[in-house]
């Protein structure tokens, strides 16, 4: 049988990619294809490196070219990451996609969490920096173990600090002493936010991270304005305490017109070493409340596990100091399943402009004018 590359390509036309409910042919993932005696190989490209799904895809590909008569096939992977909506005037053109990690509340977990996915997404493959814009109370240098000061090559921009292979900014890099306060008014910390996006060399990055600060006050607001960021993650814990703070959160985002990626529920149970019994301290089921107001999956359970704090005082995040452990495993199942959606949701959505820019005017926002 004579095998052309037209025909190959038509056979993996039936191909889905789990991740978008869509064939891989139409989804642009097929690249070339070459035919040499019978020895089929297929370029393809992975929405994320974070993709859980590849496994899948690939051999779901050889079956089908298999089936359509190769002998031998040889799949080579790429990444080609799909982008969020980047207009001329974006303060960061070279960052594909931008992830807030909010919560209502404090204490809950979003710099851990923004810390862990950062290195979740980095060990995956991806190009990741991380921004703390919780400048109140910056957590970045004492999570990465990192101080110093950012230097500039050009006199012009900043360059970011790195670790583990992550680019990172946080005040308190430029603070005098770790232990002294920012007295700014809420102005001057909008204005070092947008600062920090645009005058830091964050180069190409497939994924900034920021860890926000809790609330829903000026910073969130300045960001819809200002920054066409991919969207948000909420950060939950399961108690009912904790709901009604990250209820208005999630209010907030929607009603500034932020995308609400999914959520995460964080200290969701505890598993000791004793024994496998699955300790529900916190009660269960506010994760899956907050994703149903929110209209988003719920993309993770985090167990609470003493070595996330212990291995976060001491500067390296679990999901880097111990990649096997349960509770890394689900930062990377996390990391995995927020870069499918972030793909999925850039696939259908850029092109259509989805932030108001405004400045609130449309909206019905809750600012005393
Ligand atoms: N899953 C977890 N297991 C154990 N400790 C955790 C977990 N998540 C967060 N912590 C700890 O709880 C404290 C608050 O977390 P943090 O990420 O700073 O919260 P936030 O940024 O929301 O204020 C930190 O000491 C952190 O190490
Ligand atoms: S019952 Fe709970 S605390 Fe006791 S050993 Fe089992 S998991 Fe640990
Ligand atoms: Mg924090």
């Amino acid at each position: 049988m004579s095998l052309s590359p037209e025909s190959l390509r038509k056979s993996l036309e039936r191909v889905q990619d789990p991740e978008l409910g869509r064939s891989i042919v139409d989804a642009g993932m097929v690249g070339g294809i070459t035919v040499t005696d019978g020895n089929v190989t297929v370029a393809i490209d992975s929405t994320t490196p974070a993709s859980p799904h590849k496994d899948k895809i690939e051999s779901d590909v050889r079956a089908a070219l298999t089936a359509a008569g190769a002998s031998n096939v040889g799949v080579k992977w790429g990444v080609r990451i799909p982008t969020r909506n980047i207009l001329s005037d974006d303060p960061c053109p070279g960052v594909k996609n931008i992830v807030l990690v909010m919560s209502g509340k404090g204490g809950v977990g979003k710099s851990t969490v923004a810390a862990n996915l950062a290195v979740a997404l980095s060990r995956s493959g991806a190009k990741v920096g991380l921004l703390d814009a919780d400048m109140y109370g910056p957590s970045v240098p004492t999570m990465f173990g990192v101080m110093g000061r950012p230097t500039s090559a050009d006199g012009q921009k900043f360059l970011p600090l790195e670790r583990f292979g992550i680019k990172l900014m946080s005040i308190g890099f430029l603070l005098e002493d770790a232990k002294s306060a920012v007295v700014w008014r809420g102005p001057m910390i909008q204005g070092a936010l947008l600062q920090f996006l645009k005058d830091v060399d964050w180069g190409e990055l497939d994924y900034l991270v920021l860890d926000l600060p809790p609330g829903t006050g000026d910073i969130i607001l300045t960001i819809s304005q200002k920054v066409r960021s991919t969207g948000a993650i909420v950060v939950t814990t399961p108690q009912e305490v904790a709901l009604q703070d990250v209820y208005k959160s999630v209010s907030m985002a929607q009603k500034v017109g932020i995308t609400i990626l999914g959520v995460v529920e964080n200290e969701s149970y505890f598993i000791c070493d004793g024994c496998t019994k699955r300790h529900e301290l916190f009660g269960s089921g506010g994760g899956a409340k907050v994703a149903e107001m929110a209209e988003a999956p719920l993309l993770g359970q985090i167990p609470l596990e003493p070595g996330v704090r212990e291995w976060g005082d001491a500067g390296t995040p679990v999901t880097q100091a111990a990649p096997n452990s349960a509770v890394a495993k689900a930062f990377i199942d996390l990391a995995g399943a927020l870069a499918g959606r972030i793909s999925v949701h850039n696939l259908q959505s850029v092109g259509s402009l989805r932030i108001d820019r405004s400045g609130g005017v449309n909206r019905h926002l809750p600012i005393m004018r």
